[in-house]
């Protein structure tokens, strides 16, 4: 089975703050990196250092060349990465003392991808293998209705969420990877829930489950650890993990460290349960280190 991740590659660019920067201030930063990054190319890399044989489509300038020899360290294959004249997206990152961040993009070639380049990378792949997509490229819609024609399965991360998230195909998902603030928003609620006991965010997941009967519903809950919940015959399929306490560095690219590691779980033959404590642990490490795609660790260091 092959996974292709259609989706992001970025420049980070990642400024340490004392504290994410308000209305009206200016602040100095400590320390700047310009590193790699994009939701897409985060995932495919995390499968990839899981031992997964990845293919990564999308597009990128000549500013982000360094991008693909890093992926192809890694062991992703980055033959459907379109490079043009262009600009390669961008991330403005903060992270705080506290390892939290902030993030400002700039689509650059993740918003030139076209629907022409799409038809041509489908080809490559069929009935069986899988598509991982987020939502920092263009044409999302186009490659779910291609893909499911084709008979792959479909995996998405609605992430960053916007209001166009809902005008996607989204009963041809078969697997959801939603933070709290997603799950809420696709559960139709108004208000993101803050504090959430522990149940709260398990019936979270099980909503969502119930409005998506064909999808399994993965969701993370930062400190509360990640949830799992499938509607099936015998009925509802919940299962929990908490997280693997760690001094927090810097949080950018664990959720998609997170979701990487449960598809390579998942494709495997490990059972859901086994998959969020594979994840969280992957995850763990990710946010012990710095950087996003730097972060993510290979599996040998899961041991
Ligand atoms: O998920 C983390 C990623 O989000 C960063 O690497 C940044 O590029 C943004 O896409």
């Amino acid at each position: 089975m092959k996974i292709l991740v259609y989706g992001s590659l970025n420049v980070d660019l990642i400024f340490s703050v004392d504290h994410i920067v308000r209305p009206g201030e200016t602040i100095s930063s400590s320390a700047f990196k310009r590193s790699a990054g994009g939701k897409g190319a985060n995932q495919s890399a995390a499968l990839a250092k899981a031992g997964m044989e990845v293919y990564l489509a999308g597009k990128i300038g000549q500013d982000g060349l360094f991008l693909i020899d890093l992926l192809k360290s890694y062991g992703v294959n980055t033959n459907n990465v379109i490079i043009d004249e262009g600009s390669t997206g961008q991330a403005l990152i903060q992270v705080d003392k506290k390892g939290q961040n902030s993030i400002v993009l700039n689509a650059g070639g993740n918003y030139r991808i076209t629907i022409d380049e799409i038809k041509k990378t489908l080809k490559y792949f069929s009935i069986g293998d899988a598509v991982l997509l987020q939502n920092e490229i263009v044409h999302t819609k186009e490659i779910m209705l291609a893909a499911k024609e084709q008979g792959l399965r479909i995996y998405l991360n609605p992430s960053p969420f916007d209001e166009g998230i809902k005008s996607l195909p989204l009963e041809l998902v078969d697997i959801f990877f939603v933070n709290e603030i997603e799950a809420a928003s696709l559960a139709g609620m108004m208000i993101p829930p803050p504090n959430l006991p522990q149940r709260g965010r398990s019936s979270l997941a099980e909503m969502l489950a119930a409005q998506f009967p064909n999808s399994e519903i993965v969701l993370t809950a930062g400190e509360e650890g990640a949830f799992y919940a499938h509607k099936t015959a015998e009925g509802m399929h919940t299962e929990h993990c908490g997280i693997v306490e760690v001094p927090v560095v810097d949080t950018t690219g664990a959720g998609d460290t997170f979701s990487g590691y449960f598809l390579a779980g998942m494709t495997k033959g490990l059972g859901p349960a086994e998959c969020l404590t594979l994840a969280s642990k992957a995850a763990s490490i990710a946010v012990s280190r710095p950087g996003a795609m730097d972060s993510v660790p290979y599996e040998r260091e899961l041991a």
